[in-house]
């Protein structure tokens, strides 16, 4: 196709990492990206469906694009991604103007239903099938020097509020080799850091086994591997689940010098009759163990969590026991969110669901919390001296972005390139993020 287009991601990295390849699948075809809406002949929107106001955002963006398609008949509509494999069918019955439908499964056929639909009109393709992981198709990164790269799709567990499992399916891991290949190319486009995903990214491997062997890879022989590609910086990955922070992964951790000083570790909630109905494999103070262990293992980790506020049942001292192990952990960030019913999920039919008021006067409360924490944290940070990678323009367009192995945003004066690292020392610090000062290189001798 000729022509311009445009990709609206809406959910996490993994979505993210897909809108790198619809956009890669798009140029390859012959199409250039574009940032006008009404410029643009294809219009995507990766969509997500973790949470309700996911949907109503999806149908919302679809009732502005009605009257541009009355206007420019020949503009596409594709709606892909988590929402996509659950409304299926619905979505083009509530939004007959939508073009193609394609669920997290079949991406590699997007240009085909592309086509189709230039021939015969709407096409939809949710089947749950996968001949081709999506990372063998081309990409069109945002980023020069960062990288996402997919080592297993879909999640085991069944986390009872989640909605991924429905909508990824069950894991799949890709062989070792296909991801330090794809890693070791990246490396060679002038890549220098990637972050590894996956719905639960460290049961890597569980599901397949190293040709010829009965052995299985594990995600700590994956890491140490990843470390050893020459020219590579930095190692992330998401998003863990703390259950499968086992010894030998926390070993392959502290061991591997380009693996990051950071980890995601999804609290839910601190109390441990919540964690039950949620179905979380943890404990309050297994939790609080297995995070001691890390840090014990690893002194400079920043740790990052989620929480969910309002869990069916949740009563003023089960937020307690949450407000508790937030003060215990000392966690540097928390994404929270308030729960929201997803269908098909166990919860949504739980009894005892928390009314709106509630759930909001806890959720403040929290945030406020964390808040105080991630402040205090920020500022321990002052006065120290730390390697960062430039990341784009700062919050002024003369100043800079760049991040802290830790996952710290630190703001600089300068204006530097994306992509290189300097070393800068912290002079002050806010909630969510540090400002910084370049330290000179010292002259080489
Ligand atoms: N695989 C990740 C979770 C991805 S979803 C993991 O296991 O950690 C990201 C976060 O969204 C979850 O950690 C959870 O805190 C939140 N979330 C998921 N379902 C939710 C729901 N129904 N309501 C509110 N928050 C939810
Ligand atoms: Fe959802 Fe994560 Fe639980 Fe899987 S582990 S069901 S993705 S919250
Ligand atoms: Fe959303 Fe799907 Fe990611 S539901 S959080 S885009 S896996």
């Amino acid at each position: 196709m000729n022509g311009t287009f445009l990709i609206r991601t809406f959910g996490c990295q993994m979505n993210e990492h897909d809108s790198e390849r619809i956009g890669g699948m798009l140029r390859a075809d012959g199409m250039t990206p574009t940032d006008d809406v009404a410029d643009a002949r294809v219009i995507v929107l990766n969509t997500c469906a973790i949470r309700e106001n996911a949907d109503n955002k999806l149908y919302g963006n679809l009732g502005h694009l009605k009257p541009l398609k009355a206007e420019h008949p020949d503009l596409r509509i594709v709606v892909a991604g988590c929402l996509a494999q659950k409304d299926q069918g619905v979505i083009q019955q509530k939004a007959p103007w939508v073009d193609v439908v394609v669920g997290t499964h079949a991406l590699p056929h997007l240009l085909d239903l592309l086509r189709r639909a230039e021939a015969d009109g709407p096409q939809m393709d949710v089947a749950e099938y996968t001949d081709l992981f999506p990372s063998a198709l081309p990409s069109a990164r945002d980023d020069a020097f960062r990288a996402w790269v997919s080592i297993a799709v879909g999640c085991d567990n069944a986390c009872t509020f989640c909605i991924v499992p429905f909508v990824r399916g069950a894991q799949r891991s890709r062989a070792i080799g296909d991801v330090l290949a794809e890693i070791q190319g990246l490396v060679r486009e002038g890549v220098v850091e990637v972050t590894l995903l996956g719905q639960n990214v460290n049961t890597y491997g569980r599901d397949v086994t190293i040709p010829g062997s009965s052995r299985r890879p594990l995600f700590a022989d994956l890491l140490r591997q990843v470390n050893d590609v020459e020219g590579l910086r930095r190692i992330r990955f998401t998003s863990p689940h703390p259950h499968d922070f086992t010894p030998d992964v926390i070993g392959a951790m502290a061991e591997s010098d380009k693996v990051c000083e950071h980890i995601h570790f999804p609290l839910q909630s601190g109390s441990d009759r919540v964690l039950k109905a949620m179905q979380r494999s943890y404990r309050r103070e297994r939790y609080l163990g297995w995070l001691d262990a890390i840090r014990d293992a690893i002194p400079a980790i920043a740790v990052s969590t989620d929480i969910i506020v309002g869990f069916p049942g949740e009563t003023e001292e089960d937020f307690a026991d949450t407000l508790d192990v937030v003060s215990r952990a000392r966690f540097d960030s928390a994404y929270t969110f308030q729960y929201s019913p997803r269908p098909a999920t166990r919860a949504a039919s739980m009894p005892d669901q928390v009314s709106k008021e509630v759930v909001q006067e806890r959720f403040d409360r929290l945030v406020a919390l964390q808040q105080e924490i991630s402040l205090e944290k920020a500022r321990e940070q002052v006065g120290t001296e730390v390697e960062v990678l430039v990341e784009g323009a700062g919050p002024r367009r003369s100043s800079t972005q760049a991040r802290t192995r830790t996952n710290r945003i630190v703001h600089l004066a300068e204006r530097l390139d994306p992509g290189a690292f300097v070393t800068a020392r912290i002079t002050d610090a806010a909630a969510h993020h540090l400002t910084g000062e370049v330290v000179p290189a010292p002259a080489s001798v």
